[in-house]
């Protein structure tokens, strides 16, 4: 039953592909595919599972390095437009470009004392939420100490990077 296993990528190729899917972080993908874990590269879970392992396994310094990697929500590099295309689209999927002065002047607020706090952006997985939701969670996780943050920060990465592996599946279909 050779023809129902999907065929290996190239290293290249494979980066090609999901080499963005952690954001600026292409050696997530790099180490994966060195492990030899990605042959089944056509199934979301499969990659987003053994990506994602290579995240939890990594060394702190390199997870805090990921976490930092993000732009702010509703932050500067959103209002001029610098971000990634799968930054754009998950921001403004969640309402974070229709903001009141008042909610951007909150997002500000937290974005700075959360940074000030953890040393880090506050990441969440915005798919399904609005910006109440995620403000209302923003305040919540501001109270957590820095090891909790940093763990729930890799979970949420994680969980931004399964969505955006069953997005591209979708698109390629
Ligand atoms: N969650 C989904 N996309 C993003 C992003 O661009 N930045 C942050 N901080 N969290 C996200």
């Amino acid at each position: 039953l050779e023809a129902a296993r999907p065929s290996r990528l190239g290293l290249d190729a494979f980066l090609e592909h999901y080499g963005d899917v952690f954001e600026h972080s292409p050696w997530v993908a790099e180490t994966a595919w060195k492990q030899g874990f990605t042959d089944q590269h056509d199934d979301p879970d499969v990659l987003a599972d053994c990506m994602g392992n290579v995240l939890k396994g990594a060394d702190i310094d390199q997870q805090i390095a990921v976490i930092r990697a993000h732009p702010d929500l509703a932050g500067k590099a959103a209002l001029a437009g610098e971000l990634t295309q799968d930054s754009t689209r998950e921001q403004a999927g969640a309402g974070l470009d229709q903001c009141s002065a008042e909610e951007f002047e909150r997002f500000q607020r937290l974005n700075q004392a959360y940074q000030d706090k953890f040393g880090f952006p506050f990441v969440i997985a915005v798919k399904g939420l609005d910006r109440h939701a995620i403000l209302y969670a923003f305040e919540k996780r501001l109270e957590n100490d820095a090891a909790t943050e940093r763990q729930t920060a890799i979970e949420q990465i994680i969980q931004i990077a399964r969505f955006r592996l069953h997005m591209r599946a979708a698109e390629a279909a």
